[in-house]
């Protein structure tokens, strides 16, 4: 049951909720050495701009999150993790802790991405309970909801999103401690996109139900993310209810990403 939130959004959080995001999620991609040299990149383009910035996150793979780390901790740029262990620790071969995460300088996990739930049989009780551990270790969950391509032609795209919304959610957080990101499985790598039309609906929907659920609900950021492109994130951005893109293929590449980034729209 997701019960409504009395928890309060303090007032210097809200400035910060009302940047975009971008965020780049790295997948299993790369080696040490191509971490460094993509992490070094966009810092030296970081500290060369001309225009204020959204917020912007890497998401490396675990291997390489210190190497990352070490080159970003004195930057604006953030780090955030692939996935996070529900459990503090113990025998828990090949996991990793949430407090683990923080040690190495992480601020966000993406939690409930389509891969881990299809790979991993990740199911709603398991991504709740991730994103619960999380946010108590001081980690904001970037959770990833989105419909099947069935799901969407067949008129369930609305009900689905609905439902995990209500499942995967905590049931106690502040809008500052949580960033949802939708995704729909059909548009993740396959060069194809909803409509804006399909995303403002989506979107506004995510936002209505936030807002009966949870003090503040509506100014949790929102983020869209499959096959963001380059070239088409100025229109994703300039969408309405869109707070943001998590981005795959496109951030590692450091000038598509910084082309991305640039089409930012406050
Ligand atoms: P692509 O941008 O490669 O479609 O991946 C999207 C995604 O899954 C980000 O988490």
């Amino acid at each position: 049951m997701w019960l409504l939130s009395k928890n309060v959004l303090p007032e210097d959080k809200k400035e910060e909720m009302m940047q975009q995001y971008i965020i780049g999620n790295w997948k299993m991609n790369g080696t040490k050495a191509e971490a460094q040299k993509l992490a070094s990149g966009f810092l030296k383009r970081i500290q060369e701009a001309e225009r204020p910035l959204p917020k912007i996150v890497l998401c490396p793979s675990y291997p390489y999150l210190t190497t990352v780390f070490d080159i970003l901790k004195n930057s604006p740029i953030e780090m955030g993790a692939q996935d996070v262990f529900p459990e503090k620790s113990g025998p828990y071969t090949g996991d990793v802790s949430a407090i683990q995460l923080t040690d190495v300088g992480c601020k966000y996990v993406i939690v409930g991405h389509s891969e881990r739930r299809l790979h991993h049989k990740e199911d709603c009780a398991l991504i709740r309970k991730k994103n619960d551990v999380a946010i108590k270790a001081g980690l904001r969950p970037i959770l990833c909801i989105g419909e099947s391509a069935e799901e969407r032609k067949s008129g369930k795209a609305l009900h689905v999103i609905s439902s995990q919304l209500k499942s995967d959610l905590p049931e106690s957080f502040s809008p500052h401690e949580m960033i949802i990101a939708y995704e729909p499985l059909w548009a993740i790598g396959t060069g194809h996109l909803p409509s804006h039309e399909e995303i403002e609906e989506v979107m506004g929907l995510i936002k209505h139900e936030l807002s009966l659920h949870v003090s503040g609900g509506g100014l949790v950021p929102i983020l869209y993310g499959g096959s963001v492109t380059a070239e088409n994130a100025l229109g994703l951005l300039e969408l309405p209810h869109v707070d943001g893109l998590l981005v795959g293929g496109a951030s590692l590449k450091l000038d598509d990403f910084w082309d991305v980034i640039n089409a930012s729209q406050r």
